[in-house]
């Protein structure tokens, strides 16, 4: 099962980076949105990241300036951007980035189930849907899998490979093999809710909150704490605000509505009025924090 052309269904937060790092790894990308305006954001970014990573590898002493440049270029070269899902038809694996809604996803993977040449490998980037149910929306469930990539995508290490019961070990394998080859240390999982990560990582921001909405402590210190206290990048009030509110809201109601006696998926009332608010974190420019960018401001 060798994976030569590459598609991505989406171009947002999530899409663009999966877009950029298989084009840095060689692969051929098409890359399809639903408008041109949202393509031309995700581009965008690629062409900024892309050469923010050039620059960097000169700074570093990586590569020299004439190598990075064509590094870059060579990469970017490697995109094809497309506003039609007919493109996706010959690649050889298809992974979906689109907006965390179940319902638009299945019916997505069904259009794509019929678009794409049969041995196409079929993955979705979901947080916390069963792949299972996409997989079966597809009418190729053995050749499905779930491939969940963590932001920024250019910069963390990690991709859940996650196999259902139907996905066939071959397409299993291809999938991690994919993962190592765009430079990410593949990670097994079954179909569980919130895979490895989020399954830690969601109830843990949730206290944060929690604990914020208590009034036991300031966000900055409930960040702090955690940053210095156990080294962490990202205090989780922060991580939530980066992850994006709605998001973090999405995956908990998800969960919620599949297993609501779960005490580890209760919601924080404080997510929710910053989500009624607009308040959706980096990406507005504000919620729990306020941000100019990437960076807290
Ligand atoms: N492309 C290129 N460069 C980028 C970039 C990108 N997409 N994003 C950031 N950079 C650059 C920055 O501009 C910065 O450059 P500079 O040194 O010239 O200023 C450099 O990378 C390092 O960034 P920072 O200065 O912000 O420094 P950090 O060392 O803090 O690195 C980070 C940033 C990697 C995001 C780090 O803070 C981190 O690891 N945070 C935790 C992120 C995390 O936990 N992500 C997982 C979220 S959960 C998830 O995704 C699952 C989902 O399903 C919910």
């Amino acid at each position: 099962m060798e994976i030569k052309k590459v598609g991505v269904v989406g171009c947002g937060l999530m899409g663009h980076g999966i877009v950029q790092v298989a084009a840095q790894a060689g692969y051929e990308v098409v890359v399809v949105e639903t408008e041109q305006g949202y393509l031309d954001k995700g581009l965008s970014r690629i062409e900024k990241s892309l050469a923010k990573l050039a620059a960097k590898s000169v700074e570093k002493g990586k590569a020299t300036a004439e190598d990075a440049e064509a590094g870059r270029a060579a990469s970017w070269g490697r995109i094809t951007g497309s506003l039609d899902k007919q493109d996706l038809a010959d690649c050889d694996l298809v992974c979906e980035a689109i907006i965390e809604d179940l319902e638009i996803k299945k019916a997505l993977f069904a259009e794509l189930g019929s678009i794409c040449k049969p041995d196409t490998i079929l993955a979705s980037n979901t947080s916390s849907f069963p792949v299972s149910v996409m997989a079966e929306a597809s009418g190729r469930a053995d050749k499905f899998v779930g491939l969940h990539f963590f932001n920024p995508v250019q910069l963390m290490r990690l991709v859940e490979v996650v196999r259902t019961d139907a996905t066939d070990p071959a397409v299993f394998a291809a999938a991690q093999g994919f993962g190592k080859s765009v430079g990410k240390a593949p990670v097994g999982c079954k179909d569980t809710p919130g895979f490895v990560v989020n399954r830690l990582l969601v109830p843990y921001m949730t206290q944060s909150l929690l604990m914020l909405e208590r009034g036991d402590a300031t966000a900055a210190d409930i960040d702090a704490a955690m940053q210095f206290g156990c080294g962490h990048p990202m205090g989780p009030i922060t991580l939530t605000d980066y992850v994006g509110l709605d998001t973090t809201l999405y995956i908990l109601e998800g969960w919620v509505e599949r297993y609501p006696n779960e005490p580890a998926f209760a919601i924080p009332e404080i997510l929710r009025q910053k989500v009624a608010e607009g308040k959706l974190g980096r990406k507005t420019g504000e919620g729990f924090y306020k941000w100019d960018g990437d960076k807290k401001s």
